[in-house]
């Protein structure tokens, strides 16, 4: 199993099949989807189709979202992590992102992991700007990207909502001397 990283509560590993069941319990609440279209999963093989073309992505870009398993309990938590994007913009960036199952929001878990995260993209991926995006109402997950030393630049429509464009980049990333 591949770890990435971890907290004190959480670590932080690829994909693997049988996280299926983690992404259905995720995508099926309407609190969790309520910024992401809102748009819920019905049946079991539409988790395992997202799992499966995560573990694709890693082989095909080197990079994708990542597990969240609880360290006390082995629970799924959620995932976190940074993904080549070009689905909300017209050109390829990468993105960081997290969604977390409800029962572990506000204990700080999604800041961290992110900044350990963006950590991870500019020191093991070598990437050299990181962007996200998030609905102009979505206030934790901007709390979240300020909290990460992200910074907003502007904003952009996405399936009619308009959202806050975010990025760091290396520079900024290592002169926040964040501890990871
Ligand atoms: C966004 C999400 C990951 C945040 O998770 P979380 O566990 O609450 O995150 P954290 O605890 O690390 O931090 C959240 C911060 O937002 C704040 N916050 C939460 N709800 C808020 C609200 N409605 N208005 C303003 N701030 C809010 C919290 O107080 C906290 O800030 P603080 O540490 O300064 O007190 C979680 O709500 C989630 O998974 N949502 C569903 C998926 C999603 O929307 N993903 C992001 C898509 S852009």
């Amino acid at each position: 199993m591949n770890i990435h990283f971890e907290t004190d509560t959480v670590l932080v590993r690829d994909f693997i099949s049988t996280d299926a069941n983690g992404i259905f319990d995720l995508d099926t609440d309407p609190d969790v989807m309520k910024f992401l279209g809102g748009v819920t999963l019905n049946e079991l093989s539409e988790a395992q189709s997202l799992v499966d073309d995560i573990i694709w992505q890693y082989q095909e870009f080197g990079m994708g979202r990542l597990a969240i398993i609880h360290k006390g309990t082995d629970e799924f938590v959620g995932w976190t992590g940074i993904k080549r994007e070009r689905k909300l913009r017209d050109f390829v960036y990468y993105d960081m992102g997290y969604r977390l199952r409800k029962k572990f929001w506000g204990q700080g878990i999604a800041t961290d992991t992110a900044r350990l995260s963006l950590n991870y993209g500019f020191n093991e991926l070598n990437l050299k700007e990181i962007n996200a995006a998030a609905d102009m109402l979505h206030f934790a997950s901007q709390k979240v990207l300020l909290k990460s030393g992200m910074q907003p630049h502007g904003t952009f429509y996405y399936l009619g909502e308009e959202h806050n464009w975010y990025s760091i980049d290396k520079k900024r990333w290592e002169s926040l001397n964040f501890k990871t």
